[in-house]
């Protein structure tokens, strides 16, 4: 049995179609990534995933069972969500706010303390929500959402708008329950958060998945090339137009995108052999166009990289 399977799922708003034609098939205990810029579509896919909106189309069966009213209290019994953004009563505390929605899930005043040390929230048990911190706040909601130990666990971008070390406290704490062997979904427009903690990743551009598999699959399969970034002071219209013109002649380039207001170019190239040779035409071609070049990097292709090449997007825009 699937912890989660979905088959030709659709959904429109109006006339527009937020989820194009998706499919997923996620075993029990895997940890996934639903990785993708803003608008792709991640919110509308997890809200249908945990019962809050209904698919157009398609089915969609959580531990081999659909949301309707028969199944609709055991599946709230197994899953747990964290939402996009989720606002607390302000004066409330955090050891009230765990007590409020423990009730309501019947949980031990012992599983509430188990939570609250997992979550490192001890030091802030009698604060009121109001006066927590970004990262706190989503630790917060993450202690509501794992408090009656569902087995799936829906986060949707969790990790949003914290700094480094919020960002990293809350990876552990997602390792700590990947090992508790949960089903974790996780929606994220970092790259760098789907390579560290998933099994598997999905990419998803404007409702549509563009690719999948795990890390390196995904790189094997879609990622060979290699990446240049020139940076150079900001370059004049008719510069731009000569770059232009020599990209387009390029037969060995996949894509190509002017950065930070035309302070530098980034292109993505087939990996062969004569890379070299190319990379100094490139240097030749800047000095002849009296492009000053104040810094350049060559690596392997990442999964933002990947995305470009697909989509011709970026994952952050
Ligand atoms: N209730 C709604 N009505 C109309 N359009 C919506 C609604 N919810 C989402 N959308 C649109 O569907 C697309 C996907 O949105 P969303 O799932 O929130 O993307 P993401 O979470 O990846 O940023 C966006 O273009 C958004 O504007
Ligand atoms: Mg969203």
């Amino acid at each position: 049995m699937y912890a989660i399977e979905v088959i030709g799922l659709k959904k429109q708003f109006g006339n527009f179609w937020a989820l194009k034609e998706i499919h997923l098939k996620i075993p029990r205990g895997s940890f996934i990534s639903i990785l993708g810029p803003n608008g792709a579509g991640k919110t509308t896919l997890l809200e249908i995933l945990e019962g809050l909106q209904k698919p157009t189309e398609g089915m969609v069966k959580i531990l081999d069972k659909e949301w309707n009213e028969q199944n609709e209290v055991y599946l709230k019994h197994k899953i747990g969500l964290c939402l996009q953004e989720t606002r607390f009563i302000d004066k409330l505390s955090v050891k009230e706010i765990l007590n409020v929605f423990g009730s309501i899930y019947n949980v031990s005043s012992d599983r509430i303390k188990e939570v609250i040390s997992l979550l490192n929230l001890e030091d802030k048990q009698n604060t009121y929500t109001e006066h927590l911190s970004g990262g706190q706040k989503q630790r917060l909601a993450l202690a509501i959402s794992i408090l009656h130990e569902p087995e799936i666990l829906f986060l949707d971008e969790p990790t949003t708008g914290l700094d480094p070390e919020a960002r990293k406290n809350i990876w552990d704490i997602l390792l700590h329950l990947k090992e508790k062997n949960k089903t974790i979904i996780l929606t994220t427009h970092y790259m760098e958060e789907a390579e560290f903690l998933s099994d598997y990743i999905y990419l998803i551009n404007q409702g549509t998945i563009v690719a999948e598999g795990t890390l390196n699959y995904i790189l094997q399969q879609y990622g060979k090339f290699i990446t240049l970034v020139f940076h150079f002071d900001t370059i004049n219209q008719k510069q731009k137009q000569t770059l232009l013109k020599k990209i387009h002649k390029e037969k060995d380039f996949y894509q190509y995108e002017f950065f930070n207001h035309n302070k530098g170019i980034k292109i993505l190239l087939k990996e062969k052999n004569h890379f070299i040779q190319i990379i100094e035409k490139w240097i030749q071609l800047l000095k002849q166009l009296k492009i000053k070049i104040s810094d350049f990097e060559i690596h392997k292709s990442n999964l933002n990289d990947v995305f470009l090449f697909l989509t011709g997007k970026h994952l952050n825009e």
